[in-house]
């Protein structure tokens, strides 16, 4: 893009939480360096040490904040920690924000200092199998002792309320006989890889029109 250009639409900026081996933050990466993903990571942060998704923004050169290990301390100190956390992701300048497997919940001081959309992805056809205790293989365990004959992957904006904003797009498939909670969580997994950064894409390009929907998920 020329300078001008550039300057009219400039390339919007995201900071990436993550909490595991990152493969949702991969396939985002990827599809910014086929070109099919226009967005820039300007920061993960990790809510742990020595997982997956350091090394994959350490390899692009993507600063990393990793979060302090709460211990028992007091609600005070937690309440410090978000502030800390909150000014770190502030001076990043994002325009918007992807949850990438991040297991916390983010402080809503958080979704106040990113101007734009954060996103998250989910292992499930939301509403169904969302919310708290929903995570992990106890997701695809669910969703089998149910009886669900098809699952899938949800993309959702990020309120206060775990699992629970606008649902911006779901891809779903078909349960065949005898699967096991391992081999649904690999099937979705290979849709969320394909799903996440499309949504992001068009959502972001549909980002004026949807303003609205923003204003109230926040
Ligand atoms: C994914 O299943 C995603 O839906 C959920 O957390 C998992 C993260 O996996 N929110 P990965 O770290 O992206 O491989």
């Amino acid at each position: 893009m020329g300078e001008e250009a550039q300057a009219k639409n400039p390339i919007p900026r995201f900071v990436a939480f993550a909490s595991g081996s990152g493969s949702n933050f991969e396939s985002i990466l990827k599809a910014i360096e086929r070109g099919d993903l226009q967005a820039t990571c300007v920061g993960l942060i990790a809510s742990r040490p020595q997982i997956g998704a350091i090394d994959k923004a350490l390899d692009r050169d993507i600063p990393v904040h990793v979060l302090p290990q709460k211990g028992s301390e007091s609600t005070n100190m937690s309440s410090s920690l978000d502030k800390e956390l909150t000014n770190v992701v502030e001076s990043m300048r994002p325009d918007f924000g992807v949850l990438a497997g991040y297991l916390q919940k983010l402080p809503s001081s958080i979704l106040d200092v990113i101007s734009g959309p954060v996103f998250n992805i989910h292992p499930s056809l939301l509403p169904k199998f969302g919310g708290k205790g929903f995570y992990g293989i106890r997701v695809h365990e669910a969703v089998l002792e149910a009886g669900e004959t098809e699952s899938g992957c949800t993309v959702h904006l990020v309120t206060d309320h775990y699992d629970e904003g606008p649902i911006l797009a779901q891809a779903r498939l078909s349960i065949p006989a005898n699967c096991t909670p391992k081999d649904l969580a690999a099937a979705v997994l290979r849709l969320e890889h394909t799903l996440y950064p499309i949504t992001i894409q068009t959502t972001l390009e549909d980002y004026g029109t949807l303003q609205s929907t923003f204003a109230t998920a926040h």
